[in-house]
């Protein structure tokens, strides 16, 4: 069978063509397109920022009055942001407020563990990034403030979601179009966080 991540497909050759690192940047657009939620002069934190699609894209639509920080284990080749290039377990919510000079507006985690194949393995190991995720948002974010999360679909899935909704106004399942065919990932678009 052929190998679907090997086919350039129409975003792989959209992301080339506008000089983004990664196709996902897609994923995020679409979720802007719908929910409106970065906006100029915002500080947003971006969680698993390698290779910096996301970062870049948030860096456009915050402008220069405002503020982008990432966390990856590997570093993205980007001007514009702050890079902590650490595992977001060992970064504290502290830290990252002090990056941002103040409370974030919005957090983003396109956070994926790498996976092994194993399915139910890779599920649960990516619900730990994910709540690693919900739990550095909650001690960030600005009362009204929106939270994005990358969600492998799986047993624990529906318990996160509603553990995500515990501390928000509203909360959707996204599966933007970019999402590849055969990939279990959703989103989760949570906005309104009650603090
Ligand atoms: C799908 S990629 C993110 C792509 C990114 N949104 C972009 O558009 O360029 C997932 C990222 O999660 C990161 N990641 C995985 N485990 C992590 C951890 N414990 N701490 C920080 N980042 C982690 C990986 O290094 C990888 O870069």
């Amino acid at each position: 069978m052929s190998n679907p991540y090997k086919r350039p497909d129409r975003f792989t050759k959209k992301a080339k063509a506008e000089g983004y690192a990664a196709r996902s940047v897609y994923k995020l657009d679409e979720v802007q397109r719908r929910f409106r939620l970065f906006r100029p002069g915002q500080r947003v934190v971006d969680l698993g920022c390698f290779p910096g699609s996301w970062s870049r894209y948030l860096i456009q639509q915050v402008g220069k009055n405002g503020t982008v920080v990432g966390v990856d284990i590997e570093e993205p080749d980007l001007d514009g942001g702050t890079w902590i290039h650490r595992s977001v377990y060992e970064v504290t919510s502290e830290e990252l407020r002090t990056a941002l000079g103040g409370s974030a507006d919005v957090v983003v985690s396109d956070m994926a563990p790498r996976t092994t194949g194993n399915r139910l393995f890779d599920h649960v190991q990516q619900i730990e990034l994910a709540d690693r995720a919900l739990l550095l948002a909650t001690e960030l974010l600005e009362p009204g403030g929106s939270f994005v999360v990358k969600v492998f679909e799986g047993e624990d899935a529906k318990d996160y979601t509603d553990r995500v909704k515990a501390h928000f106004d509203k909360l959707k399942r996204v599966r933007p179009e970019a999402v590849r065919k055969n990939s279990r990932e959703f989103f989760a678009v949570a906005t309104g966080f009650r603090g």
